[in-house]
């Protein structure tokens, strides 16, 4: 398969890029600095992602990209609280609008969502754009055509994100370990709706990511 990783520079979609290369797939590496350029802020830059030589003829996507922030609730100004909307809200809904056009028929759409398991100050915006994912998922996977398949992957903290802070990472899932998720997403192995995915069961993974729908 040709797979796209959308922030494929990242702490997730670096491990999400190498997982499915892994396995022997093709993989585009994108995000706003390359090698190629999209930016999930400006949906004009997915048109042109499609239209890219490298990215022709794609059987799937994964968006990796685009973070919110903690931002408390009475952060005085409106931009700064609702960061994460056009980018990891908006940009991954209108990614995946576009990317129904463009897929090889029975491909993949993989977009990342994120969840809080414990009271965070600062998360109540990020919350509202983790769910709104997930909730357009589920929505939107029998709208697909052409057997394209669509997933949001919502992690809990990956164990690499606390320990650049300075945190315990034992508190995180592995992103290699998570990676493996979404590459199972992107050759259509995901398990039932509902069900524990592997690194659910592992030890170090107390915050389990689940896969929508
Ligand atoms: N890390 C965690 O513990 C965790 C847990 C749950 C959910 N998540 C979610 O997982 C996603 C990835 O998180 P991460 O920690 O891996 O982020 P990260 O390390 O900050 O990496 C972000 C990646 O996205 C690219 N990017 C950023 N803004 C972009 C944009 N507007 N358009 C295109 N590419 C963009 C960046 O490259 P460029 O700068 O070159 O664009 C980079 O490759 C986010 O949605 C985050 O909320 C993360």
């Amino acid at each position: 398969m040709k797979v796209i990783v959308i922030g494929a520079s990242g702490v997730i979609g670096s491990a999400v890029a190498d997982e499915p290369a892994g396995r022997g797939h093709t993989v585009v590496r994108a995000s706003r600095r390359g090698p190629v350029r999209v930016d999930m802020e400006d949906p004009a830059s997915a048109d042109a992602l499609f239209e890219d030589p490298a990215v022709r003829g794609a059987d799937a996507v994964v968006c990796c990209a685009a973070s919110g922030r903690l931002t408390p609730l009475d952060e005085p100004s409106d931009a700064e609280f609702t960061r994460g909307l056009h980018g990891k809200l908006l940009g991954q809904v209108q990614l995946t609008r576009r990317a129904l056009h463009h897929l090889q028929d029975g491909g993949a759409v993989v977009l990342t969502s994120g969840r809080f398991d414990e009271p965070t100050p600062g998360s109540a915006f990020a919350a509202l754009v983790n769910t709104g994912l997930d909730a357009f998922a589920q929505a939107a996977a029998p709208e697909m055509p052409r057997g394209l398949r669509l997933t949001a992957v919502s992690p809990g903290w990956v164990g690499e994100t606390p320990e650049r802070l300075g945190m315990d990472p034992s508190a995180g899932t592995p992103a290699a370990e998570l990676a493996r998720t979404y590459a199972d997403a992107v050759e259509g192995r995901t398990a039932r709706p509902g069900t524990r995915t592997r690194e659910n069961r592992l030890p170090y993974a107390p915050r389990p990511a689940t896969v929508l729908p």
